[in-house]
Order: structure tokens, then sequence, then C-alpha cells
């Protein structure tokens, strides 16, 4: 129960402070608090109908006729090997879709197995931006660039580019990307429905000052996913919990109705942060996730990724503590005029709140810069909400996270499978006990998968250059068979009778 819950975690504290919240629920409002929370707790039967549902969802995604209508797009990549550690060369990588853009400069090295990143900048989208014409926006990512090849004396290379471009695309090739629809905070105008590499050529081409290689687009779950393959080969799943959700992961071709061919594995981006689109998650949406949803830019899209990223986690705490405050359960009834702002609530405060050690100190210096007047059963409360929306937010991704990990094992029919989840995001790095909660969740929903967490760093930077150095790897070789062609064929003919 949430006050067992509780309990367990109060332990740690310091013997004043858990006899002070123990007793919080001796009194009666502790009840009532409980009610409201207890709408956030999901039960291991919710989450394993949860994660059933999800197995439907990406089924419908993957058909060549379902996949229109459904709300998880389980979108291809075109990204149909992970390394295999023969990559290098030098690239440029852009990353757009996480908290800034950056413009880096990566070396992918053969011999140590490493990708380094050799310089990056960071360049702010002012917010107006964010909302205004796509020709303002890729205009701006256009003269960044160029800035970044100016001071790095690499104007006069045309280095191939990778594109980290963490919004959900229709990809038809590794370089041909439309964007089906735009996803946290970004809403410019133009660029639904339109190929983003052809965007950034344009702008460039305005410009007329510099040129570009070749282009691999990526999203930032496949970035994360091949930068932490070239360290761990097994690594087929990649998933982000920041600013936005997403995981993708290595599906068989023969699966994947909407390309053609039957052979390999393709990279498939699920766009699981729109899972619940259709309505399927009402039963466990409570009325601040529907508040969230009709405050967005986007109301009625990315219903998962509202109950669980960064870009909303905040708010719903905002939503409850000011609902606790109106039905006088929390500070003496009156609220602050911070505390009524939309967003002033960041996810990052969540994170300090529930820090084992500091987290009551921390409560309380939030809750005085928000203006209120507090008192240690206030704090304890405070901390309690946190607890329960970051709780529910780690088991809904594990329940997820279990999902796509029990189709890989049923996929390749194996009675155990051993797999790596390349990791990333400010909500499963920053949260004190995020990545424990996800990882219990996982371990009750796929106990027949052993996974490994693989906390990938910078993998949207790197892991574009990563996927661009796998295309010219594959088209090196490609181009080699196509050579060699002729010369081999008694060669293959004798590889495929050993087969
Ligand atoms: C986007 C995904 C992205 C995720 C994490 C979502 O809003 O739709 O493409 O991977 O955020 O950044």
């Amino acid at each position: 129960s949430v006050t067992a819950r509780f309990i367990h975690r109060q332990r740690d504290f310091p013997g004043e402070h858990f006899s002070i919240c123990t007793t919080f629920f001796s009194l009666s409002l502790s009840l009532q608090v409980q009610r409201y929370l207890e709408r956030f707790h999901l039960t291991r039967e919710k989450l394993q109908e949860v994660s059933e549902r999800l197995r439907k969802d990406l089924i419908r995604g993957l058909g060549k006729h379902s996949h229109h209508k459904a709300p998880v797009k389980m979108l291809p990549t075109f990204v149909r090997a992970t390394p295999d550690g023969t990559e290098k060369g030098d690239f440029l990588a852009l990353d757009l879709g996480g908290t800034n853009f950056r413009v880096l400069h990566v070396r992918v090295m053969e011999e140590q197995q490493r990708v380094l990143k050799m310089d990056s900048q960071i360049c702010a989208i002012p917010k107006e931006m964010m909302q205004g014409t796509g020709e303002q926006l890729f205009d701006h990512i256009a003269a960044c660039l160029y800035d970044f090849l100016l001071s790095h004396n690499l104007e006069r290379e045309t280095l191939p580019l990778g594109f980290t471009f963490s919004f959900p695309c229709e990809q038809k090739e590794i370089d041909k990307s439309i964007l089906i629809r735009w996803t946290k905070g970004f809403n410019c105008s133009g660029v639904e429905g339109e190929d983003v590499v052809k965007l950034l050529k344009e702008a460039i081409r305005r410009r007329g000052d510099y040129d570009i290689g070749s282009v691999a687009m990526v999203n930032d779950t496949v970035g994360t996913m091949m930068s932490c393959g070239f360290r761990d080969q097994s690594c087929e799943i990649g998933m982000i919990i920041g600013t936005g959700t997403n995981a993708c992961y290595m599906e068989e071709m023969k699966n994947v109705k909407r390309v053609e061919g039957e052979a390999g594995r393709m990279c498939i981006n699920t766009e699981w942060g729109g899972f619940g689109d259709d309505g399927s998650l009402r039963d466990i949406q409570t009325e601040f996730d529907v508040v969230v949803d009709e405050m967005s830019i986007n109301p009625g899209v990315h219903t998962f990724e509202k109950m669980i990223s960064g870009m909303y986690l905040g708010e719903i705490v905002r939503l409850l503590l000011v609902r606790l405050t109106e039905d006088g359960l929390l500070f003496g009834g009156r609220t602050s005029k911070a505390l009524l702002t939309p967003e002033a609530f960041e996810t990052k405060f969540i994170s300090e709140i529930e820090e084992q050690d500091n987290g009551l100190e921390n409560t309380q210096k939030v809750l005085s810069k928000f203006g209120l007047k507090w008192d240690t059963v206030d704090s304890c409360v405070v901390r309690l909400v946190c607890d329960a929306i970051s709780s529910r937010s780690a088991r809904l991704c594990g329940a997820a996270l279990a999902t796509l990990a029990n189709r890989i094992r049923v996929n390749r029919r194996q009675e155990r499978l051993k797999t790596t989840v390349g990791v990333d995001g400010t909500v499963y790095k920053k949260h004190p006990n995020f990545s424990e909660e996800l990882r219990a969740t996982v371990r009750l929903l796929a106990p027949k998968c052993d996974i490994t967490f693989l906390v990938s760093e910078d993998g949207s930077g790197k892991g574009a250059a990563m996927v661009t150095a796998v295309a010219q790897r594959l088209a090196r070789q490609s181009r080699l068979l196509e050579e060699s062609d002729g010369e081999t064929d008694d060669e293959e003919e004798e590889e495929e009778e050993d087969q």
C-alpha cells in the first residue's frame, strides 16, 4: 500500500523525521491524501494488462494495413545492423529534440572501439522559434552549423552528417525522413508532412557558403542504441526517458510488413509515447493527466509520454499539490502565486525532493522558494506526492520495456533472452530511484529476460555518427561484394550448401 511504501522510504530518514512522518498517518487527513495518491498506484495486474495492450499495439503498428490508424507508430528506421566494431571516420552530428540543440564533431576509432566527441557546441533555440515557422528554425540550425564549422576550421571539409531529430518521422530512406508531427514543446509551421533532410539542405543552400556530405537521419533512441552497441554488441534496444520518452529495438524483417524483404532485422522506432492516443489508457489516466493533456500544445497526442516524461511530471505534481491545498490538506489551505503558475514546478525538483539524504531539506527549500508556508507534515506529504508520480512513471516505462524484451525473446524462440538496453534521458539519469523501480518492474513482467542496462554517454550525438558510420560500412561492404561479383560465385554456393 502507499503507507507501507512510504514507511519503507522513510526508514532511511533520521529518527526525528521518521516519527513525525508516521505520526502523520495517524491523522485523519492521511486517508484523504492517500485517496489521491492511490490513483497513481498501479498494481502488478494492472501493469501486466498495460504491457499486454502495448504488445497488441506493437503488432498493429507493424501491420501493412493496420499501421495507418495505430497509435504506436512502429516506424522503420532503415538501420539494419548494429555496429560490428570496424566502423571508423570523422563525422558531424546535429542533435535536435532534447533539452538543447547541439552541433558536434565526432571521431569513431576502430582500434580502441571508441567514439570520441572532438568538439561540440550548444545553440539555444528560443521558445518563440520552437513555435515559429519551419524556415526560421532551419535557417537557425544552418547558421549554428556554419558557426561551428568556422570556429573549428572545418568549413572546407564535406564531412558526412548524422542528424538526430527526435520526433516521429516516417523514414523513406536513411536520408529521407518525413515529420509526422511535432511533440514536446515544438510546433513550427510548414514542417509536418515534409522531408526534414530537404528542409535542412534548402536552408544550407539559401546561405550558399558551405556544403555537407551524405546525411543519415536518426531518432535519439536509435542513436542511443547504436552508441551503446559499439561498446556492447548485444545492445538491441534503445530507450529515452528525458524531456520525452520512446524506445527502439531490433525487429525481424519478416514482421516489418511495410518494408520489402524478409531477411535479417531492422531497427524499429516504436514511438511508444503515442500509446493510449486511441483512449486505451483511459482507465489509468487521472484527472490530473487529463488537465496536463488539455493544457498542452498538442492535446490528444502522446498520452503515454505525458504520464511519464520530464516535460510533464513536474506539472502533474503541481496540479496535485494545488488540489491538496484547495482541499485543505496542505499548507493550511493557502496556495501561492508561484504554485498556481503553470509549468512552474520543474521535474528536476522531484529528483531533489526524493533524494535520500537531503530530500527533506531540499523539499523545504523548494516549498520556501514557492512562497508556501509549510510544516514538517506538509514536506512529508509533498515527498509522497513526488514519489507516487515518479514511481508511476518508472513502472509504466518498465512495463513497456518488458513488452519489448518479451517480444524479442518470442521472436527468436529463445527460452531465455540476454540483451542490453542503451538508456539516456535526464529522468532516468538524475532521479534517485527511478532506474531501480523501472528494473524491478521489468523483472516482474519479463522474468525470462536478463537485461543489462547501459547508460549512454551522449547517445544522441555520438549515436548519430555511429549510424552514419554503420551505413557507410554497409555501403562499403556491398560495394566490395558487387566488385567481387562473379569471382566468388562458387564460394557463395559452397557457403549456402554449408548452411
Ligand atoms: C518523440 C520521439 C523521441 C522522444 C524522446 C518523443 O516526443 O516523439 O521521437 O524519441 O520524444 O526524445
